[in-house]
């Protein structure tokens, strides 16, 4: 599939290459001075959060270690139910650690609440998330998340790590899909 097959699927887009970097460039400051001298363990949820986490941890001047996640959310199609199960788990204990989870997307706010209550069970030092993404319209729990991209609109978004059927994950910017592409 090449550029032009994926542009014909797109609807419109919503957050472009620049102000994607824009944005990380500007929580990466305040993560390097919220954070400075300490020792930071980011934590990525897989498979969304990759680019996230790839172009986020290069603009930290902070020294930090990265691990892994992969949860998966029982509950029918693009539906979010908040029962959570565990694909792959830490490979780090962080018992003590000052964690921060990077996140692609909260929409319900289900999956994250979960995976917060989990992650804090194990006794990290501080807890805090950071996310590209944030839809206020669909939140079901409240979340308290310090680091904020954009918030936008409720609508099923791709692109930058975001899929639908596992594809548009390697656009460089965040969009809207086409109608024609559910079968619309
Ligand atoms: P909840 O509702 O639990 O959802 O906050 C969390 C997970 O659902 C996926 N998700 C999306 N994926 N476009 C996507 O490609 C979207 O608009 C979208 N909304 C939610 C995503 O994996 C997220 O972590
Ligand atoms: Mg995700």
């Amino acid at each position: 599939m090449d550029d032009k097959d994926m542009g014909a699927d797109l609807a419109k887009v919503l957050i472009t290459q620049d102000e994607i970097s824009a944005k990380l460039r500007e929580l990466g400051e305040r993560i390097d001075q919220d954070y400075a001298g300490r020792d930071l363990l980011l934590i990525g949820v897989l498979k969304g959060a990759v680019m996230v986490m790839a172009d986020l941890a290069r603009v930290l001047h902070s020294p930090v270690t990265m691990d892994w996640m992969a949860v998966s959310s029982y509950g029918s199609g693009t539906k979010s139910s908040g029962v959570v199960r565990i694909l792959k788990d830490l490979d780090v204990d962080i018992a003590g650690r000052d964690v921060l989870v990077v996140e692609d997307i909260i929409d319900s706010g289900l999956t994250l609440s979960w995976l917060l209550s989990n992650l804090g069970s194990r006794g990290p030092a501080s807890l805090e998330v950071a996310t590209l993404l944030r839809k206020p319209e669909a939140a079901q729990v409240n979340i308290e998340v310090k680091y904020v991209g954009f918030d936008i609109p409720n609508e099923f978004v791709v692109g930058y790590g975001l899929d639908y059927a596992e594809r548009y994950r390697n656009l460089p910017f965040v969009g809207t899909l086409a109608p024609h592409v559910y079968g619309g």
